[in-house]
């Protein structure tokens, strides 16, 4: 394989047979090909693109670039979702555990949060004790006790992702649409699915901006995992306010557990029953009986006990974290909400502490808001249309001062 070549090659809009991509994802993930090659590589695929064909070789040699999990043959149906991510999406949170009372599998592997989105392994490890580093051997035990197992991505899956992320990531080729597919699917295919579903967000909190480009993404990451004998359906969730009412680590554990009670937010529950309604054997009625009589909290406090929590501290959660600083921010006027930005909040709660500027940040569990007012309600002047949790009182200013910006009520 002459690397130069096949830059070359896509540079000028050719295509990359099967054997090349699966030879140059090797040479890269082994040290042979260097990152400035692969930069080259990645900015070339990034302006010319790939065919549905090469997104779905470059998906197959990541995927197999490490191992995938294995489950007995007589396993039930393995089944998972993917969010290509938002503001206060805690869905994961309340969908694995819902999901395992029915007689299917849900080998969750999840990411941290980076940038505005938060990810669930830092909201699970929020819950103190909790453990999201399970091998594989461990997850298995525990998915044949409780049908669920929620972990991180380890070095051994998917290692030719996790080197190509970070060089995308300082190259300025995160959005190219045939390297984002390949990067979401060998990941989730290594779980060895059965069934996927996809929430692919758009909107000002999302990665994608409008509605056609979250298709268009949504629609490839489909053809590659039917390509890949996976039953995949796509959902698509507007992300232009947060999800639900609460921002933040231990904020958003809060609210899922108001979910998992049967109570919480209608958008929140509604995009959870829509995406479990995808994977499940079961029907919208039996999965909102098993949130609405207990049965997902008890999953829930099941996977919090296996994985080395203390599910005890689940009744009064909101005392584990407690900020130093809880502030109403109170409606200037009257009228009814016309925008509550799901980006403005986001940003707001990177600056209070909750997510990562860079990998190696620290997270502050407890800030973030919570109580945030849904578009479309109509308030009186002097309500509170968000709380603010911060660790002094210039964070909290701060925090305010930057929610009034993504915020408009006539
Ligand atoms: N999430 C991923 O895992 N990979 C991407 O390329 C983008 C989002």
């Amino acid at each position: 394989m002459h690397i130069p070549t096949l830059i070359e090659r896509k540079r000028d809009g050719g295509t990359l047979s099967d054997g090349e991509i699966r030879d140059l994802i090797t040479a890269y993930t082994s040290g042979e090909m260097p990152d400035y090659q692969m930069s080259a590589m990645a900015m070339a695929i990034y302006f010319q693109g790939m065919t549905a064909d090469e997104t779905a070789s470059m998906t197959r040699a990541m995927l197999e670039s490490g191992e995938v999990l294995s489950f007995p043959e007589n396993a039930p149906r393995i089944v998972d979702k993917h969010s290509t991510g938002g503001v206060g999406d805690k869905v994961s949170l309340i969908l694995a555990p819902l999901l395992a009372c029915d007689d299917v599998w849900v080998p969750m592997i999840s990411g941290r949060g980076l940038g505005i989105t938060g990810g669930t392994l830092d909201k699970l490890e929020s819950i103190p004790g909790f453990r999201v580093d399970l091998s594989q051997q461990r997850s298995l035990e525990q998915l044949e006790k409780i049908g669920v197992v929620m972990i991180g991505q380890t070095a051994s899956i998917c290692p030719a992702d996790k080197k190509l992320y970070a060089l995308r990531d300082v190259t300025a080729t995160v959005p190219s649409r045939p390297l984002i597919v390949a990067s979401i699917m060998s990941k989730k295919l290594a779980e060895s699915l059965d069934a996927l579903v996809l929430d692919v967000k758009f909107g000002t909190g999302a990665f994608m901006k409008t509605r056609e480009d979250a298709e268009a993404l949504g629609e490839a990451m489909r053809e590659v995992g039917a390509a890949m004998g996976v039953d995949t359906s796509v959902c698509y969730h507007p992300m232009d306010e947060p999800l639900g009412c609460a921002v933040g680590n231990a904020l958003e554990v809060v609210e899922s557990l108001e979910l998992l009670r049967g109570g919480g937010p209608a958008d929140l529950r509604e995009v959870t029953l829509a995406l479990a309604e995808k994977v499940s054997t079961v029907g919208r009625s039996q999965l909102e009986s098993w949130l609405d009589d207990g049965s997902a909290l008890r999953k829930f406090e099941e996977m919090v006990e296996c994985q080395g929590g203390d599910a005890g501290i689940l009744t009064d959660f909101p005392k584990v974290h407690p900020a130093k600083v809880v502030k109403d921010i109170m409606a200037p006027n009257s009228g009814v909400i016309e925008k509550v930005d799901a980006d403005t909040v986001g940003r707001a709660s990177l600056a209070l502490g909750a997510g990562r500027g860079r990998s190696d940040d620290v997270i502050d569990f407890s800030v973030g808001f919570d109580r945030i007012a849904k578009v479309g309600s109509e308030i009186k002047a002097g309500d509170c249309v968000a709380r603010v949790h911060a660790n002094s009182d210039a964070d909290a200013a701060l925090a305010e001062e930057m929610f009034w910006k993504g915020y408009r009520c006539v």
